[in-house]
């Protein structure tokens, strides 16, 4: 496997970063995850416009013009001879003396962009059986809508559903409202058959496959609606799904042990997933 990091591809088993690097020492960086299907990166266009908007939020420079980057990243792509799978590209603030405040203003960004291949058919059958997830509370930070490297919480929401024998955990507001799974969004379809997921504040990720499944439902003639929803109607809905590039939508047939609806993946979600693989087809 080939990486690039900061201007060279190297072989992955070789790629390193400085001990001082910022996104080491302070989570001081921002990253994107892409799907690749067939050799073609899913909504690239998005996912660099969302980058852009967490370097911005954070005041980090783009580390090379977009073009640029996207010739990197297409590259990265090639020499791992990708067809189906996931890159991953990661900026941070660069290397500087460990101090808190931001380094000289010529301090160069770090960028570090990788390729992998999935495993297609592990992730067809989640999407077919349907996945389960439990429920945690919400103890991350008020601006997750940046896509940081600060992932402490979400790591420990994962290894505790993965201990409770379930996929994903999602988070809960104090008030029972329900915010995003540790790396997806989440959607409900509630009782009178409406697709809900929370709106898109600073207090959960805009997921690219939350924006292009809207595009990919609506002419399915599915009503959705951006409303927040609590555990309590979660719980009560007809199917409850995720998504994010890396699952692109799982049902999700329990929470914290009870079932949802018939505790088999409803036809929303199936029919969602199925029109998302024609459109990239
Ligand atoms: N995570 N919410 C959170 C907290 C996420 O980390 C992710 C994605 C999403 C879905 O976003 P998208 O549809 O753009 O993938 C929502 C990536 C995949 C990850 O950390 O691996």
């Amino acid at each position: 496997r080939i990486a690039y990091v900061n201007g060279a591809y190297v072989p992955h088993a070789d790629a390193a970063i400085h001990i001082e690097d910022r996104g080491y020492q302070f989570a001081d960086g921002v990253y994107e995850v892409c799907e690749i299907r067939h050799g073609f990166i899913v909504d690239l266009t998005r996912h660099l416009d969302r980058l852009g908007r967490s370097l911005s939020e954070l005041r980090i420079d783009w580390p090379m013009s977009r073009a640029a980057l996207t010739h990197v990243i297409r590259e990265v792509v090639r020499r791992n001879r990708v067809r189906n799978g996931l890159f991953y590209m990661q900026v941070t603030r660069g290397v500087a003396r460990r101090d808190h405040v931001f380094p000289a203003k010529d301090t160069a960004p770090t960028i570090v962009v990788t390729a992998k291949r999935t495993d297609t058919a592990a992730i067809a059958r989640k999407g077919a059986e349907g996945i389960s997830a439990i429920t945690v509370p919400e103890n991350r930070w008020d601006r997750v809508d940046i896509k940081s490297v600060g992932l402490l919480p979400n790591v420990l929401a994962r290894q505790k559903a993965k201990e409770e024998g379930a996929q994903e955990a999602i988070f809960v507001d104090p008030d029972g409202t329900v915010k995003e799974g540790a790396a997806t969004n989440v959607w409900i379809v509630d009782r009178d058959g409406v697709l809900r997921t929370r709106p898109a504040d600073h207090g959960i990720l805009r997921g690219i496959t939350r924006t292009t499944l809207m595009d990919v439902a609506r002419p399915l003639g599915i009503k959705i609606e951006e409303r927040a929803f609590s555990v309590d109607e979660m719980l009560a809905a007809r199917e409850v799904f995720i998504t994010a590039a890396t699952s692109i939508c799982f049902p999700v047939v329990s929470i914290d042990g009870k079932p949802i609806g018939n505790g088999h993946p409803g036809s929303i979600a199936q029919n969602i997933r199925e029109a998302f693989f024609d459109v990239a087809e």
